[in-house]
């Protein structure tokens, strides 16, 4: 079963490699940051096969959707409200391996069982200009691993 857990996560170490990678040499080339959390997203849906994967932007005093793949999600969310808004308040990374033990949950599929929220910070301010949001259908799916390399690439934009 050990064994099994090591090969396991060293597959998750490499198709996180390779898509830092990706995204670095993506970033590198196009300074437009709609489109590059447009591939972002993408790839790192494709890669992993979450559930839901995409982007919200400060803007307003909200966060507001932006680039994502998967199914319809909610428009706006408020400072410190949900997942994603606990991640802006609290600018840390936030791993909720249950969403029905999270207070506050804001549930825009009922089909999310589990979710990741990285902040994504100006280089000059550190001020929380977006979140990276992920959501999986089955329960505890991110670790430690996960928001290591999300917080590198997400260090990328
Ligand atoms: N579950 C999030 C809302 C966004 S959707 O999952 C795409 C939250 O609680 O902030």
């Amino acid at each position: 079963m050990a064994e099994r857990l090591i090969i396991s996560e060293g597959g998750k170490e490499e198709k996180y490699a390779l898509l830092y990678s990706q995204v670095a040499a993506l970033t590198e080339d196009e300074s437009d940051i709609i489109a590059n959390m447009a591939n972002i997203a993408s790839m790192i849906h494709s890669t992993f096969g979450f559930w839901w994967t995409g982007f919200y932007r400060v803007k307003d005093k909200q966060l507001i959707l932006g680039p994502f793949q998967g199914p319809l999600a909610c428009s706006r969310i408020g400072f410190g409200k949900g997942v994603c808004g606990t991640a802006w308040k609290l600018k840390e990374t936030v791993i909720v391996p249950d969403v029905d033990k999270f207070p506050g949950h804001i549930a825009c599929s009922s089909a999310s069982r589990s979710e990741i929220v990285v902040p994504v910070l100006d280089r000059t301010s550190q001020e929380v200009t977006a979140v990276l949001d992920i959501d999986s259908d089955s329960l505890d799916t991110f670790d430690q691993t996960d928001r290591l390399w999300l917080e590198k690439i997400t260090r990328l934009i």
